[in-house]
């Protein structure tokens, strides 16, 4: 594992818990997540998995009576759990950004794109002159693909198709130039040809720039391409990690195994997708134990007790006492 200060992000134990009418459920637990500088990582797993709590609680964007209850979240080091509201502020959109599946979360519809970009470069460096950050924004613009930056400037958000609506969400995340991007499926509403264009084009800016991205999806096909790194997400915690093209062409995880042959690609034409047994249960219903052992081939009694992350070879790790291949 690299050095925690080679790392832009850290996560070690994070635990969130929400109040429900059965008393607090921790509906992740023990998520432990790093990213490098310029890397793309893939957090994946179905809809229900936690992957947008991990997302929002990373962010501080938890709200109450849900709490994030245990861990660290260190960004360049700051643990972003002990600082202060304000500090925190100041580092989120600046340092750390979000984009969600609906760009309406971030744009104000009843401003005009450039106002909103504008007030953005302002609220974390007041210096910038009117003229600077005008530049700023049609170069951020024309960098993710919209044309005619300059004209698009003067638009309300309604005047864009979803696509480019999304384009500028993703603009104004990366405007002020943030170390970590976190993207919780901004390309899942969108056609597929968009999607990858939307994609390649945050890549290219992740890499130029040295910005850590996580990008959260439940389709795997998107990251295959994209990312360096999967973390894939089961019941509230990672099963399964590693580079991206060892982990799809050999899994550990029988879950990671399911979810890969559920996806299109990995079949042959007119042969029936595999579907995973069960469905992921229910907040309040989560087994003892590994929690995907009910639904799983290879369980026995012995899945039932408390399952640790084991190391495998290549820097994989997987959650699993009886794995798919060596570890
Ligand atoms: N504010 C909340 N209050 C109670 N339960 C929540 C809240 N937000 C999410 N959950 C629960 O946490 C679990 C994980 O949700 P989520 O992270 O949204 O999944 P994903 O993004 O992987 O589809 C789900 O069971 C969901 O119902
Ligand atoms: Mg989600």
């Amino acid at each position: 594992m690299a050095r925690a200060d080679d790392l832009t992000l850290d996560v070690r134990g994070l635990e969130t818990r929400f109040l429900t009418p059965k008393g607090p459920i921790s509906a992740i637990r023990d998520v432990s997540i790093q990213v490098r500088p310029g890397e793309i990582v893939g957090l994946v797993g179905e809809s229900g998995s936690g992957k947008s709590v991990t997302g929002l609680s990373i962010m501080g964007l938890i709200d109450a009576p849900g709490e994030v209850v245990d861990g660290e979240v260190l960004l360049n080091g700051e643990d972003l759990r002990q600082i202060s509201a304000r500090r925190r502020r100041q580092l989120r959109g600046d340092r750390i950004a979000m984009v969600f599946q609906d760009p309406m979360m971030t744009l104000n519809p009843v401003l005009r794109i450039r106002t909103q970009m504008v007030e953005a470069i302002r609220a974390h460096d007041p210096k910038v002159g009117a003229k600077e950050a005008l530049r700023r924004c049609r170069d951020a613009l024309a960098q993710v693909g919209i044309p005619a930056p300059e004209e698009r400037l003067d638009a309300y958000p309604h005047q864009f198709s979803g696509g480019m609506r999304q384009r500028v969400a993703i603009a104004t995340a990366m405007l002020n130039g943030p170390d970590l991007i976190i993207a919780d499926e901004p390309t899942t509403a969108l056609d597929v040809t968009i999607q990858a264009q939307i994609l390649a084009e945050v890549q290219t800016l992740c890499r130029e720039r040295g910005t850590a991205l996580i990008w959260i999806t439940h389709d795997l096909s998107v990251v295959a391409g994209l990312a360096e790194r999967l973390y894939v997400m089961y019941g509230g915690g990672i099963v399964e990690e590693g580079p991206v093209d060892p982990v799809l062409d050999h899994p550990l995880h029988p879950y990671t195994d399911g979810l890969i042959r559920s996806v299109p690609w990995h079949n042959e034409p007119g042969r029936p997708l595999n579907q995973i047994p069960g469905m992921i249960p229910a907040l309040d219903r989560m087994p003892r134990g590994c929690r995907f052992h009910p639904r799983c081939d290879r369980a026995d009694e012995a899945c039932r007790q408390p399952v640790a992350l084991r190391e495998g070879p290549d820097n994989r790790r997987v959650r699993c006492l009886y794995p798919l291949g060596k570890v």
